[in-house]
Order: structure tokens, then sequence, then C-alpha cells
């Protein structure tokens, strides 16, 4: 059956211009799914409505481009719908790639510094944390396409943001502005990434590092719910499947149910770049299943499963999933806009790069 999609998320309107083509659909959806998504729509209309206050006391803005730059969103939704075209994994690699250039440096505001990576063996790109990131390429076609329409105008740092927006929209998710006005890094230091969450970490040390960028366990959990779209190398799971601290073996916290098939895409000693969907059973859809599966033992990364293992963060999963949350619960596409916006004002002060691959 095809989804209950809300005029709001964009399924029965015309193609935003800068959210990318989706097939209307109401016909499937019933009295609660619409009472649901309605509810949803306001509480991001008001979302919006502060942000855009909060938003311009800082440096971001809504529609910072609208004079400089006026095709600034529309040449970047245009080069991410092109390249998700020709590969379907592309929405997810963008919006991976927004978390990691948000999370490289703390308490500096305003600028995003990822795009330092690419400047030698000791860049931050090449630390442990950004294994597999990608989206460099989409990136850098929508910065050369900008550059030639107004030169020096556009951050990299903005490109990424509304590249993750656009590619959560063609994953058939929430449409939301995103405020720009971002400049990129000027350093390059692998040490930096030391910050960055790791698939390995403990509840703990996920939390704190979530607090050091100002993000909140709600955030954490709300954030890692990213990975409803997307997948995993083979590479991130053998500790979980084959060697688990402290006693070795499996993690326990594995639906058994779940256990065989991930050992059989991911046998000891095999090759690990085999990839594994995160959120099994709608690795294309962007929706609140991960979380449904996180609740069940089916996560697949580590650090989604000890979502499920604390207090707190398992009761933010728990508050999508009452008996009442399908009327009077939290909107998971409302929550998961406002924790992006959150995390999109992490960054440093900068420049606007010529090149994204390079300092100016
Ligand atoms: C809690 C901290 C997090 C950890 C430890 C973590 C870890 C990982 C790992 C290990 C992968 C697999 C990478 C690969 O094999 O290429 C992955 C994929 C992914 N992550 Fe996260 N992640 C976290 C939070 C987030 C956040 C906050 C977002 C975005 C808002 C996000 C978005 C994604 C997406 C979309 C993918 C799929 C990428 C693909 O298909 O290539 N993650 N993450």
């Amino acid at each position: 059956m095809q989804t209950c999609i809300h005029p709001f998320f964009g399924g029965s309107l015309p193609a935003s211009p800068h959210t990318g083509l989706r097939p209307g659909y109401l016909a499937s959806c019933s009295v609660f799914d619409l009472y649901r998504q309605a509810m949803a729509s306001v509480v991001i209309a008001l979302l919006v409505l502060t942000c855009s206050v909060g938003f311009s006391q800082g440096r971001l803005q809504f529609g910072f481009y609208d004079k400089t730059c006026p095709q600034a969103e529309s040449i970047v939704g245009s080069v991410v719908r092109e390249a998700a075209l020709s590969n379907s994994n592309v929405p997810a690699v963008l919006l991976r790639l927004h978390f990691h250039d948000c999370f490289v440096e703390v308490n500096q505001i305003f600028s995003f510094s990822f795009f330092r990576s690419y400047n030698g063996p000791n860049s931050e790109r090449h630390a442990f944390g950004h294994q597999g990131v990608g989206g460099f390429d989409v990136v850098e076609k929508a910065k050369a396409q900008l550059e030639a329409v107004c030169p020096g105008v556009v951050s990299c740092a903005d490109i990424v943001a509304l590249a993750a927006r656009d590619a959560v929209a063609l994953a058939n998710g929430p449409e939301y502005q995103v405020p720009t006005g971002r400049r990129d890094g000027r350093i390059s230091d692998v040490s930096l990434a030391k910050d960055m969450p790791d698939v390995g970490d403990s509840i703990q040390l996920l939390k704190n590092k979530f607090l050091q960028k100002g993000l909140s366990e709600k955030d954490l959990v709300v954030l890692s719910a990213a990975h409803t779209i997307g997948t995993t190398a083979c590479f991130f799971m053998t500790k979980r499947l084959y060697n688990f601290f402290p006693s070795g073996g499996t993690d326990p916290g594995i639906n058994p149910s779940l256990l065989p098939q991930l050992q059989a895409t991911c046998p000891q000693n095999g090759d690990v770049n085999v990839r594994v969907p995160i959120d099994i059973g709608s690795e294309r859809e962007f929706d609140s299943h991960i979380l449904q599966n996180i609740r069940n033992g089916f996560a697949v990364l580590e650090s989604d499963a000890r979502l499920n293992d604390d207090e707190a963060t398992r009761s933010v999963i728990d508050s999508y999933f009452g008996l009442l949350s399908p009327l009077f619960g939290p909107s998971f596409e409302a929550d998961f806009v406002a924790s992006m916006l959150k995390m999109g004002q992490i960054g440093v002060q900068g420049e606007i790069r010529r090149s994204c691959l390079a300092f100016n």
C-alpha cells in the first residue's frame, strides 16, 4: 500500500523548487493520519516562525541568499535530485555528510569546517569517525554551478545543509526551510574529529558528545533516527557481531531472529565493505520505523541499540509509540526538523570558499 502523504510534506503539492519531486497521494490516509500530519505541519510552521526570530538574531537567516543569489536553493535542489536519480543512496550519503560537517568542532558558531578536510594526510576527513563519509562530488558540483552565477557568495557549509534538507524530502521525509549564512572553516586537523560520536561509544559518551554540541538526549535519539535511510558497511558491525565488549561473542541486545541474517551478510573475516540496510525493512523511506526497530532489538548499528538501554533515551523513543501517541503524542517529523535546525547551528567562523575542495 502506498504511504499516506500530507500536502505539507510535499505529497500532493507541485514539487518545491528546492525539495524535489514526490508523488501526490492522499487516498490511503486515515482520518488519524491526516490529523497527526496536520498537527505536525502546525508544529513545524510554528517552529519555523520561532526559529526565524532566533536565527536572525545570530548570523543564520531564512532566505539569506534571496537578494545575493536567488537561485542558490534551486541550484542545490536540482543537483541533488539529479545525483539521486543516478544513485538512490545519495540522499542518505548527503544527510550523513551534514551530520559530520556539523560535528567537527565545538563551541564555535556559524561556520562549518568539514571542508577543511581536503588538505593533506592529517586533515580531518581522514579521522576514523569520518570513514565512509561521501557526497563531496555532489556538493562540489552544486558549488561550481553557484560560482558560475554568483561567485564567492554561497558557502560550502550552506550547500551541505541545503542538500541534507533536500535529501530528507527526496526520501519522503518532512519538508522544511533551512536558515543559511554559514561560512566555511579555515583549518583542518585530524585531531578535531575526536568529538565525533563513535558507533561503539557507551550511551553516556554519546550523550556527552551531543551535550558538548548543545544537543540534548532527545536530539540524540531523534537525530540518530536519520538512520531511517541508508546503509552501513559490515566494517562497523564486526565488533558487535563477533567481539562484543567485555566478554567477546555477540551483543546480547541483538534480537535472536535478526542475528543469523546479520551474521550471514557480514560473516567473520568476510568482506567488510559489504553494505547492510540500517533500518531493516524500510531503508529507503524516511519514517519512524527505525525507532520501532530499535525498540524491538532490530537496531543494526550499535550506537542505535544503546538508545534503547538507557532510561532517558528509551523514554524518548517510547513517546512516539504510546497508546495515544497517534493522536496526542509528539510528531517524529516535527521533532526531527527541530533537532536538525539545532544541529545546523554548530560550526565555526570562516570564509566563503571559491571551491569546496580547498581553502581560498
Ligand atoms: C549517534 C551518533 C551516530 C553514530 C555513532 C553514527 C554512525 C554511523 C555509522 C557507523 C554509519 C555507517 C557508515 C558507513 O558504513 O558508510 C552511519 C550511517 C549513516 N548515518 Fe549515522 N551516526 C550517528 C548519527 C547520525 C546523525 C545525527 C545523522 C544525521 C542527522 C546520521 C546519518 C546517517 C545516515 C543517513 C547514514 C547512512 C549513510 C549511507 O547510506 O551511506 N547519523 N552512521
